[in-house]
């Protein structure tokens, strides 16, 4: 039913639009402007606009609103994760990934369970609680049953220091029924980037496998919908297309999904093309975006989706995350690794791409907490069942302040008290203290009571 063409990608419509808005006198920008401060969501032709912007005065106006929005909803709460390659098996041709099946300059690996759970016990010990499991389009003898046993080993780590709260997904689209599968093992957000949603640049650059199929793929999140997944996330690969078409052509898929399934992706990744092995298109992007255009793309997705998520990955140096989070960031990750096996040992497996920020978690705390962000290791939401379209009811009217700061500044208490070098709890010990001294009413109430209950030895409190 999923494999008719996906006429919700409307190219002609996304062209015509940004044609229609690619001179915008300066009053329809400040309109566009104005109307995204209300924080309610922007449309395509406002979207279109926007991209349009170059001036860099004006150009300070989309970034200084971007900047209000994203403190207002978010106030300075860093959700933060780490990727879990467990496999670089693949069947497809990407031309841009070192995972790519006919690659052979690199070694190949599905991690064992036990291998799973051991480099699920590092990241525990790190301090990690939220794990995004990754795996190439090809699975060891089991098939998908695989993906489905190590979601299991990753949440049957427990140890003193703690364990894996919740296990996001980024694997290759699946069918209804296994999407109920993967609902039954307890995940959070189900991920799928379209990586270009440009029909003839996707088939330039898949030149075999399953992936081939733009269809399959674009429908992969209706079917996960109605498997009942509802917090799902969407992405494009920044560098195989024109930017501009493929935030527009993304949007179209996120108002397909609020029109069909009363609810938006959960959240949003701009991955970004960099350097893979053996691969000439990941170090010459076809398309390269600039890293002004960069900040651009988030701060305008920031203010056309005011809601959801926006996921920065280490593939971005450590200075380029930083510019982001005021742009609209809402979720980072750190200390990765892209080689399955990474983390319990250095290995020769090639990683999947190069990363640009190679610092330890301690350090990415660190350095977050120093520019008063707070690193969120909640995973409330999910647990308590606010996801899909509770959690947007939720976090419309702003009421999800009332959890996720508490529960934000309670997990990151106990990251410092379990976790953290002596250097970071001070740090972080002191941006607490002042965090809650400008908090008032209930969310202050409540978030003293639950980082007093972290200080008093009580792990996973939250509200
Ligand atoms: N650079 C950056 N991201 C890449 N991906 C694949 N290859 C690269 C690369 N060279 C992204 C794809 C894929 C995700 C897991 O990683 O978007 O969906």
């Amino acid at each position: 039913m999923y494999n008719v063409p996906a006429d919700f990608i409307n190219e002609t419509k996304v062209w015509e639009t940004l044609e229609q808005n690619k001179n915008p006198e300066p009053a329809q920008l400040k309109e566009v402007l104005a109307k995204a401060a209300e924080m309610k969501g922007l449309n395509l032709a406002d979207v279109a606009v926007l991209t349009s912007i170059s001036d860099p005065e004006m150009l300070g106006e989309l970034f200084n609103t971007a900047n209000t929005v994203k403190e207002t909803i978010y106030g300075k709460r860093l959700v933060l994760f780490v990727p879990l390659y467990i496999s670089n098996l693949c069947a497809n041709e990407c031309l841009y990934c070192a995972f790519r099946a006919t690659n052979k300059e690199i070694d190949r690996h599905a991690l064992s369970q036990e291998h799973i759970a051991r480099e699920t016990e590092v990241l525990i010990n790190q301090g990690h609680k939220r794990v995004l499991l990754v795996a190439g389009e090809s699975y060891p003898k089991k098939g998908f049953d695989y993906v489905l046993e190590s979601i299991r080993s990753v949440y049957s780590v427990k140890n003193e220091h703690g364990e894996i709260r919740r296990v996001n997904i980024n694997v290759a689209p699946l069918a209804v029924d296994e999407f109920k599968q993967l609902k039954a093992e307890g995940i959070g957000t189900y991920q799928i980037f379209q990586e270009t949603y440009h029909r003839e640049t996707y088939q330039k650059v898949h030149v075999g496998g399953k992936k081939r199929d733009y269809n399959w793929r674009v429908w992969a999140l209706h079917r996960a919908m109605e498997a009942g997944i509802d917090d799902v996330g969407i992405g494009v690969l920044f560098g195989l297309f024109d930017y501009r078409f493929e935030i527009m052509a993304m949007m179209q898929h996120i108002f397909e999904l609020e029109d069909k399934f009363g609810v938006g992706p959960h959240t949003i990744s701009v991955p970004r093309m960099e350097p893979a092995t053996n691969s000439d298109m990941a170090s010459h992007p076809p398309f390269p975006v600039s890293d002004i255009d960069f900040r651009k793309i988030v701060a305008i997705l920031r203010l056309a989706v005011p809601y959801t998520g926006i996921i920065m990955s280490t593939r971005e140096t450590a200075k380029m995350r930083r510019d982001t989070f005021a742009l609209g960031v809402s979720q980072i990750s750190a200390g990765s690794k892209t080689n399955p096996g990474g983390y319990e040992e250095a290995n020769e497996i090639s990683g999947q791409f190069s990363l640009g920020d190679h610092r330890p978690l301690d350090e990415v705390i660190r350095d977050v907490a120093s520019m008063g962000y707070i690193p969120s290791f909640c995973t409330a939401c999910y647990r308590m069942g606010r996801t899909g379209q509770d959690f947007m009811d939720l976090a419309k009217p702003g009421d999800i302040r009332l959890h996720c700061a508490p529960n934000g500044l309670s997990s990151f208490k106990e990251y410092l008290q379990n976790y953290a070098s002596s250097e970071t709890r001070e740090i972080g010990d002191q941006l607490i203290r002042e965090t809650i001294a400008g908090m008032s009413g209930i969310a202050k109430q409540r978030a003293e009571k639950l980082v007093n209950r972290v200080e008093a030895g009580r792990d996973d409190v939250y509200c």
